[in-house]
């Protein structure tokens, strides 16, 4: 196998090499690399079965309210959708209609995020890097169960899978080689969640899905950070070759999630539905993208897409030879002279401390609880 080591804490086996892990001298060695995300944990725990932390019964008005603004969804870009929406009253409808296929491709994203978490404990020999993995596949599955929960209560049925998304899950989570697993998860599907969560959060007027993103958005700050951890260690000490390697599965990674943004033919049925005719819906949605529009949108400072181009460009997998291919979408040298904060990450800091206080309560709780009987 070709995997790209450059840290101990990293080193990888076969998925199958099971022999590796039962080497009596790998007991005796653990790296503490990743002690402190492990420790924080217990900070940011919450259950979404548990209504202390979230309640899925909180209505919402989903026939006259709209989700999200109009400026939000593509669709609406296109004056050909927007006017015969409004002319036959079924703007919200279709916007929350958009929403579902959001929340759906979170949804299997998250499930995409189990597996492939799931997977690095096969791979990863150093037993502090497994906990990590293992930890991570833990919260991941109540982000599952959390995003499924909502979109049973507000629509009762997810959307099927984009088949761009759906092709890079199943290449990551089958890759043996730690790199691209790491990439493509942790730097570029995370990094698209922090920013799809932290959009959510700030424009989704139902109270529920704005909790719902913050509370994911606590875990998930954490496996950005197991992603920038493995670049710092790692990137700076490849050869010019191995660099070159990584540097264009992180430009294909990225170029398999801007499109799936994009790709209308699976809605097509959808479109119909609404009385429009999916081959002008998409006419007018390639025209947009090719007037320009994409790069304006991309100048936010809380687009999805450029965090994500902010995220490689810092981590060095964005060089000369890349350059050209995001420049496309942002203005670099912009870019890069913005700090190095998260987008999002004040959202999760303050979810935390959210987090920390019910713990605590119940866990003073359950102590007084014990005084009590004893
Ligand atoms: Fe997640
Ligand atoms: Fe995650």
């Amino acid at each position: 196998m070709t995997d790209i080591t450059k840290d101990m804490v990293y080193e990888s086996v076969a998925p199958d090499d099971f022999d590796s892990m039962i080497e009596l001298d790998r007991y005796e060695k653990r790296s503490t690399a990743f002690d402190h995300i492990i420790a924080a944990t217990h900070d940011h725990f919450w259950d979404p079965l548990d209504k202390k932390y979230i309640d899925f019964s909180e209505p919402f008005d989903m026939e006259n309210v709209q989700m999200m603004p109009d400026d939000q969804i593509f669709q609406l870009q296109v004056p050909y959708v927007l006017d015969h929406l409004e002319k036959t009253g079924q703007k919200i409808k279709f916007a929350n209609e958009m929403q579902l296929w959001s929340f759906s491709s979170i949804l299997h994203g998250e499930q995409g995020a189990l597996n492939l978490s799931a997977s690095l404990c096969h791979v990863l020999k150093d037993q502090g890097a497994q906990e990590y993995a293992a930890n991570q596949t833990r919260e991941e599955a109540r982000h599952v169960t959390a995003f499924a929960q909502y979109i049973k209560v507000r629509w009762g049925r997810p959307r099927p899978c984009g088949t761009v998304l759906k092709q890079l899950l199943v290449d990551i989570i089958a890759a043996p080689e730690v790199y691209k697993k790491i990439i493509g998860m942790q730097m570029l599907v995370e990094g698209l969640a922090m920013g799809a969560f932290a959009t959510g959060y700030k424009f989704n007027q139902d109270p529920l899905a704005k909790k719902l993103f913050q509370l994911v958005m606590t875990d998930e700050a954490f496996h950005h950070k197991f992603g920038k951890i493995w670049a710092d260690r790692t990137i700076p000490r490849m050869s010019e070759d191995e660099r070159n390697v990584v540097e264009d599965w992180a430009a294909h990674c990225f170029q398999s999630l801007l499109f799936n943004m994009g790709s209308p033919q699976q809605q097509a049925q959808m479109y119909r539905d609404f009385g429009l005719d999916p081959e002008k819906v998409i006419e007018g949605l390639t025209e947009l993208r090719a007037s320009g529009r994409t790069r304006a949108r991309l100048k936010e400072s809380t687009n999805i897409f450029r965090v994500l181009i902010k995220t490689l460009l810092k981590s060095g997998l964005i060089t000369d030879r890349t350059r050209a291919f995001y420049a496309t979408y942002v203005d670099m040298d912009e870019l890069k002279a913005e700090g190095d904060r998260m987008i999002g990450d004040d959202i999760a800091e303050e979810g935390i401390e959210y987090l920390k206080a019910i713990n605590f309560k119940a866990r003073s709780e359950a102590g007084a609880v014990k005084v009590a009987a004893e």
